[in-house]
């Protein structure tokens, strides 16, 4: 089967196009590696480097390619980034989406592709409910959030105008091995391995009282989900899937497993005041991936973190030799 990966030199898109050519499959990368790597290249994906928002070229390459599934992951994923320079970010995120969508139609493949959009838990903006089934009031509080839903509500469009096949997957915190230190735009666990194994002078921090918790996600179970929800027998009415660990972590809990599988490592943290904006809590309700696509998160917590280390470690910059 051939699949187009958008997105595909970022921290999911490597991943993804990892597992489809372990698999044999044929892959088309599409990266514009605004922050994707080039070095970030999995050996046997065609790529290209390019825009998903260059909508004839898109068009030209579906039509050349004919794959059997679109797995749309390129973005500019950062919510904060995305108050602060809310154009840049909603082009991406929203007409990107709508770039990808148009181009399945003007290529003539709505009978044959099928789109999987990653979507995020940012569209439920703090949710009421814990965990947090698909079915909750969406209320984004950052333009990320809402060119996510905004998206989602595209995909569902193209389905009743043009019985497209599509679902999305609404992603928690998703992390992993790749998952690269974001700068000031870092999320948590990014920032303080980086601290650890990467760049010692960087001062990691913690907003607010670490009572805070999120549902953190292997990215190889956000894998496992695309793959699932890309190869699924029985198409997609464009509906839409948590997908998480269903178990929620406290940012101290997470502060104190890293500590034990760094060797009781101390992870000393500069106390800040709370970010404002900030959800408190995320929690997904699985239970829909779960029966419709057999969606079987990993269970041990700690060796996924001691993979993602292990990364981190390796990307510590060589000694110098003067
Ligand atoms: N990582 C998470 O925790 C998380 C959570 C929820 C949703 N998501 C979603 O999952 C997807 C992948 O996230 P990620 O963490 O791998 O992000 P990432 O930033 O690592 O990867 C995104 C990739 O998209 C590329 N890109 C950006 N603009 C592009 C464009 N116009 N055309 C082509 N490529 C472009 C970038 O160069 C980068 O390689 C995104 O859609 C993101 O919103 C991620």
């Amino acid at each position: 089967m051939t699949f187009v990966v958008t997105g595909s030199n970022g921290f999911i898109g490597y991943n993804n196009c990892r597992r489809l050519v372990e698999a044999g499959e044929k892959v088309i990368g599409v990266d514009d590696l605004s922050s994707g790597l080039a070095e970030d290249a999995v050996p046997g994906v065609q790529y290209h480097v390019r825009s998903v928002t260059e909508a004839d070229w898109l068009v030209h390459l579906l039509q050349e390619e004919r794959p059997r599934a679109v797995i749309h992951l390129a973005a500019v994923p950062r919510v904060a980034y995305s108050v602060a320079h809310p154009l840049p970010s909603t082009d991406v995120n929203l007409m990107g989406t709508l770039s990808v969508l148009n181009a399945i139609v003007k290529a003539g493949l709505v009978e044959h592709t099928r789109l999987v959009f990653a979507s995020s838990s940012s569209v439920y903006g703090g949710a009421e409910v814990l965990p947090t089934p698909e079915i909750h009031p969406c209320n984004p509080q950052s333009p990320y959030g809402l060119a996510k839903l905004q998206a989602e509500h595209w995909c569902a469009l193209f389905h009743r105008l043009y019985g497209l096949d599509v679902v999305s997957l609404r992603y928690f915190n998703v992390f992993g091995p790749l998952g690269r230190f974001g700068g000031a735009y870092s999320t948590v666990l990014p920032a303080w391995l980086h601290h650890l194994f990467v760049a010692p002078a960087y001062q990691p921090f913690l907003e607010g009282d670490g009572e805070q918790s999120r549902d953190f996600c292997f990215v190889g179970d956000v894998v496992q989900a695309n793959i699932a929800a890309a190869t699924r027998e029985r198409g997609f009415a464009a509906e839409v899937f948590n997908i998480g660990r269903g178990a929620a972590c406290t940012l101290l809990d997470l502060k104190a497993a890293i500590e034990e599988v760094v060797g009781n490592k101390p992870l000393p943290l500069e106390r800040r005041p709370p970010r404002v904006g900030d959800v408190k809590h995320t929690l997904a309700d699985i239970s829909r991936a779960r029966t419709e696509l057999g969606f079987r998160p990993g269970e041990d917590f700690l060796a996924e973190l001691r993979e993602t280390a292990a990364w981190y470690r390796s990307q510590r910059p060589a000694p110098s030799a003067a």
